[in-house]
């Protein structure tokens, strides 16, 4: 679909009432985008084993790593991620979103494809799960009960929580989430987090940096949105159903530098041969170009990993 037609879209429905709930309804009926199949939810137990893979790397085994209480921010609608690690054994973990996504139905979703996929006995999870018989599908489909017999806790939204949990976290992982906030909710998220995780605790985020409109539009380049003037952005593109930051590393580092954070680990991967020839070509916003490097500007994802000191 056209990327300017979707975001005007996005932009018409912010405006009417029920514009958001008619929209999910049409992800779910017509567009099918939010409809777990193998494929999305393998892609999530990847990032998952990612996030497990760095721990271990990092010297935490995996009696530790099972003790550790685990925010997942921003689930979504499928609690992928926190599914696969209470089959590695973690038993504390707490789900949060600003909008209450999850429900019975996408919980069980997520479970019958997460268990299927990890009971292929080559999957690189299954060294770490702690029982790999087939698990029997739960009985219930209330999602209260869902989360009570998984041991997960599920805040959305979840400021409330976060304001009055304390200092009781000690990781949170947040995948794909934070190109969606404009840098001064950002620096809030940042803070907010950084005020609910234990000393030492570790705050793991993947990020996309590139176009998100050119996944759904194979006509523009994944730097289409440096073409962009800020004003025309916010007034034109951005709406409450959709934001997307344009945010480049320095903006992530400076903010997690400014709520506290020590970084240790900065990981960003680069446009391919291609991408960076189209990107060559591309007339950029002036804007872009005296805020970044031409490095910076062929981002196109980010990993992090910083520790509250
Ligand atoms: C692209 S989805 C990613 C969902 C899930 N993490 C995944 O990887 O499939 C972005 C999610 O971020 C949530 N979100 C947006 N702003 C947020 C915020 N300030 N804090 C937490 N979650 C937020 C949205 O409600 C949505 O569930």
């Amino acid at each position: 679909m056209n990327w300017f037609s979707k975001a005007l879209i996005f932009k018409v429905l912010s405006t009417v009432p029920g514009g958001a709930a008619l929209y999910r309804h049409a992800q779910w009926k017509w567009t099918k985008s939010i409809v777990a199949t193998p494929n999305w939810v393998g892609q999530k137990v990847d990032v998952g084993m990612s996030y497990l893979n760095w721990l271990l790397e990092h010297g935490y085994s995996l009696e530790k790593i099972r003790t550790m209480r685990h925010l997942d921010l921003g689930t979504g609608w499928h609690p992928t991620i926190p599914l696969l690690f209470s089959r590695i054994g973690l038993r504390d973990q707490v789900l949060a979103d600003v909008n209450p996504l999850m429900t019975g139905d996408t919980f069980l979703d997520a479970l019958a494809i997460t268990n299927g996929l990890l009971g292929d006995e080559s999957h690189p999870a299954r060294k770490y799960l702690l029982d790999t018989s087939i698990p029997e599908k739960p009985p219930e489909s209330e999602l209260d009960k869902l989360l009570t017999r998984y041991e997960m806790a599920y805040h959305a939204p979840y400021f409330e929580w976060a304001a009055t949990t304390g200092q009781q976290i000690d990781f949170v992982t947040c995948t794909q989430v934070l190109m969606h906030l404009e840098r001064p909710i950002l620096d809030g998220c940042f803070k907010l987090v950084h005020g609910i995780l234990k000393p030492g605790g570790l705050f793991m985020v993947p990020v996309h940096l590139f176009d998100i409109y050119s996944n759904s539009d194979p006509h523009i380049s994944v730097y289409n949105h440096l073409r962009y003037s800020r004003r025309f952005w916010k007034s034109v593109v951005s709406s409450d159903m959709m934001t997307f930051n344009r945010l480049k590393s320095p903006d992530y580092r400076s903010a997690l530098e400014g709520a506290g954070f020590e970084i240790i680990e900065f990981h960003v991967d680069y446009g391919t041969e291609a991408e960076l020839q189209a990107l060559r070509s591309l007339e950029i916003h002036p804007e872009f170009l005296s805020k970044y490097t031409n490095k910076e500007l062929s981002e196109k994802h980010l990993f992090f990993v910083a520790r509250k000191p």
